[in-house]
């Protein structure tokens, strides 16, 4: 199998083969969510903890069922009920953690390589859950398996990325994921917030929306990142509205078959309007619903669970 990595810190260390490998392995696991018993013994006796020290409604949730779903043990960490709380540091919390031998640490962070950090001195598997503005690897790669189940093949499509890029880790792991696999990729929003250097990861950049989503197969709307945010970088919510914001008028525009992404939280009436969020042509929920598929093969492929034959 073509998987041999110890942790998933990003997608730029992955190969076409290996997100291919993830994808497809993600593909086989889908089914199991939609039985009326969801659970396979393929991890059973690995214990995994969940180390989140941002808020997630999906991220975290999605893993804890893709860890119960494979019949895994899965500790969840209260940030505020935590002594992280009292002061112990990122490297004494998890050490504290390791030394109750868990298998896998999944880790969410404010600070742009916490993940990596944690992998040069944890014994576990070590898993990015969104680090700072850099990376969100489940992101991409649940966003990847949804494009591939709704078009088939990532050669030239035309993918449009709109809103907050400079401080999304959702558009960075994005670009490296789509970038391998033949998409062209077009990058949208205020010149405050879409430096020209991203033009070095081989991407068009378009300050004009209505210009960039023509012809677009897949829009993906990012969120306003407020708590990354250390400075105005827009006059108002209703100019970028009016400017980035995904109306049906501007939707109009893409191919017919276009469909419209987001990793969520949405703010509704920002990034997109109401009837754009909840339209036949939004995969916002399916997004969410492919996250758990994706999060049990990476934790299968992580783990190295018993014999595939072991999940029918
Ligand atoms: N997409 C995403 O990371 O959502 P959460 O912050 O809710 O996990």
């Amino acid at each position: 199998m073509a998987f041999t990595h110890k942790h998933l810190l990003g997608i730029q260390n992955l190969t076409v083969s290996e997100i291919t490998t993830v994808l497809d392995t993600a593909e086989s696991f889908y089914e199991i969510s939609t039985r009326e018993v969801k659970k396979v013994p393929t991890l059973i006796g690995k214990t995994i903890i969940n180390l989140f020290f941002e808020p997630s409604t999906r991220t975290r949730s999605s893993f804890e069922l893709a860890a119960k779903r494979l019949s895994a043990d899965i500790v969840n960490f209260n940030l505020n009920a935590s002594s992280a709380a009292k002061g112990e540091t990122f490297k004494d919390t998890i050490l504290n953690l390791e030394a109750m031998n868990p298998d896998a640490i999944i880790i969410r962070h404010s600070c742009s390589g916490a993940s990596h950090y944690a992998s040069t001195f944890s014994q576990s598997n070590i898993i990015n859950a969104g680090d700072g503005s850099h990376e969100h690897p489940t992101q991409a790669l649940l966003d990847a398996f949804t494009m591939r189940q709704e078009k088939k093949d990532f050669q030239n499509l035309k993918v449009v990325i709109v809103g907050d890029i400079l401080h999304s880790r959702v558009a960075r792991s994005n670009i490296f994921l789509l970038r391998k696999m033949g998409a062209r990729i077009t990058l949208v929003g205020p010149p405050s917030l879409l430096p020209e250097e991203f033009k070095k990861f081989g991407v068009e950049i378009d300050f004009n929306l209505d210009h960039a989503v023509k012809g677009a197969d897949v829009i993906m709307m990012l969120r306003i990142q407020m708590e990354r945010q250390t400075k105005n970088f827009f006059p108002s919510v209703r100019e970028y509205r009016n400017l980035y914001s995904l109306s049906a008028q501007r939707f109009g525009r893409a191919k017919k078959n276009a469909i419209i992404m987001h990793p969520g939280p949405i703010n509704r009436g920002v990034e997109l309007t109401a009837d754009m969020a909840d339209c036949a042509k939004s995969v916002i929920l399916k997004q969410v619903e492919n996250g758990i598929a994706v999060r049990m093969a990476v934790l299968y492929l992580l783990l190295g669970g018993k014999d595939r034959e072991a999940i029918d």
